[in-house]
């Protein structure tokens, strides 16, 4: 497998506080990577860096083999990089259906009329269809994650960046959630995946990447990185995996 994101010795400060240290980590095309660390560890900063919503002081950001840690935002999303949020901020006076039209459209740079197919797909996908007409505002939590992995999905991307998108729900509903993930990965998309919920990371991705003071504490096959003790003493606090 070759490589389809790469970010080459990242370094961001804010405030004079070091929250990315040297951060390198490739994902491959096809893969689902598991992030997990410490709360504060800089795992949504690593995120922003690779979408472009927060800029690296040093470092590079590798995209299918482009450089694109100069890039746009927006140009990155049109390029393939999708992201949910770890707290989905819908458009709470559109609807659902409104919500993921400016994902296809904006996202993409796509007219709307060249939009309606791709959302109705990913609406399916998600299980939003029957709420198209539902404002987002009055979803429930697990809608609200569903509406914020569609519109995503709208944009097409090639790689998806999932932000602790199990975190608030229940058990049931992460397991739909893991059961949605499962069917995405089936289509070829490739995914990273913050996470605190393990068993829930470990019932989908292929590898585990740890984050621990903004670098890259460990990786490598899910169960043998979370009962590394490395890993417990860090982030788990001696609780198996
Ligand atoms: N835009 C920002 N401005 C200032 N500090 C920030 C900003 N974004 C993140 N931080 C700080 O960087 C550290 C890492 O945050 P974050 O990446 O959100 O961690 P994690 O997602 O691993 O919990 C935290 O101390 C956080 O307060
Ligand atoms: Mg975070």
């Amino acid at each position: 497998m070759t490589v389809a994101l790469e970010t080459q010795g990242l370094r961001k400060s804010f405030g004079g506080v070091l929250v990315i240290d040297d951060l390198s980590i490739s994902v491959k095309y096809g893969e689902a990577l598991g992030i997990v660390g410490p709360n504060g560890a800089g795992k949504t900063t690593w995120f922003n860096l690779i979408t472009g919503a927060v800029h690296a002081d040093a470092g590079k950001v590798v995209f299918e083999g482009r450089d694109i840690t100069h890039l746009a935002r927006h140009d990155r999303c049109r390029q393939g990089i999708g992201r949910t949020f770890q707290i989905p901020k819908p458009f709470t006076g559109m609807t659902v259906f409104e919500n993921v039209l400016v994902g296809a459209t904006q996202g993409r740079g796509v007219a709307e009329r060249a939009s309606y197919d791709r959302c109705i797909d990913v609406l399916q996908m998600t299980g939003m269809i029957k709420k198209v007409n539902v404002l987002a505002g009055s979803l429930t939590l697990l809608d609200r994650k569903r509406l914020e992995l569609a519109r995503a999905l709208a944009t097409d991307p090639k790689i998806l960046l999932l932000d602790e998108i199990a975190g608030g729900l229940t058990e049931v509903e992460v397991q739909d959630l893991i059961e949605e993930i499962r069917k995405l990965r089936a289509t070829g998309i490739t995914i990273v995946w913050i996470e605190h919920i393990v068993h829930a990371l470990l019932a989908v991705v292929d590898r585990i990447s740890v984050i621990q003071f903004g670098r890259n504490l460990c990786e490598g096959e899910p169960h043998e990185v979370m009962n590394s003790p490395e890993v417990q003493a860090c982030y788990m606090g001696g609780t198996p995996a």
